[in-house]
């Protein structure tokens, strides 16, 4: 009966120490939703990638543009540390060529930053979420794999865009 319980205690053991192990790998989901009226924030920059010689052009191909929230704006204007509730928008569209000129085609994805320093102390204190194409359910599985390249941009908040003047 002794040798029994003991069996039953390691069993325990190693399950929770699994269930343990197994969280603490989780990925981390945001809890943003979609950011209704971005379009009306102010505009930060606008970018076309359509080469391959470009390192962002498998993730980034096409023409994005940047938004900042009324919140974040003072910070990105002047290189300080975001306050919570700041959000910058990354919209991305396809390319469509006419003639003489590119334009934009159907939004191939909707990415998004919120600052909330302490629900995101993992990732710099920041969310990240994205909405493929025109969808309003985030599909994000794991925000480190967007942190893991932000991070890179420590020294300014984990932001990459600056102004365009
Ligand atoms: C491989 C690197 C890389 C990865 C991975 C990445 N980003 Fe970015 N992100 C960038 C770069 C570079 C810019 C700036 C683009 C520009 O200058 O126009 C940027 C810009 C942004 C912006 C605008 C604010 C800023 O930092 O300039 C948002 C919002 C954003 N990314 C969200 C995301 C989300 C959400 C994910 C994960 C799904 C993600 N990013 C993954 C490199 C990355």
């Amino acid at each position: 009966m002794a040798s029994n319980n003991k069996i039953t205690f390691l069993v325990v053991l190693v399950l929770v120490a699994g269930a343990v192990t197994l969280f603490g790998q989780a990925p981390k989901k945001s809890v943003i939703s979609y950011p209704v009226g971005y379009r009306k924030w102010a505009h930060v920059k606008s970018m076309v990638i359509f080469g391959k010689d470009h390192k962002l052009f498998n993730q980034f191909e096409g023409l994005h543009n940047v938004y900042v929230n009324d919140i974040g704006w003072p910070s990105l204007q002047q290189g300080r540390v975001y306050p919570d509730g700041s959000m910058l928008a990354f919209e991305l569209f396809a390319l469509k060529s006419s003639p003489g000129a590119i334009e934009s085609g159907p939004r191939k994805f909707l990415a998004v930053m919120r600052k909330n320093s302490k629900l995101y102390a993992d990732t710099g204190g920041w969310g990240f979420e994205v909405f493929q194409g025109y969808q309003s359910e985030g599909s994000l599985k794991d925000m480190k794999q967007c942190f893991n390249c932000h991070a890179s941009k420590k020294a300014k908040d984990f932001v990459f865009s600056d102004f365009a003047q």
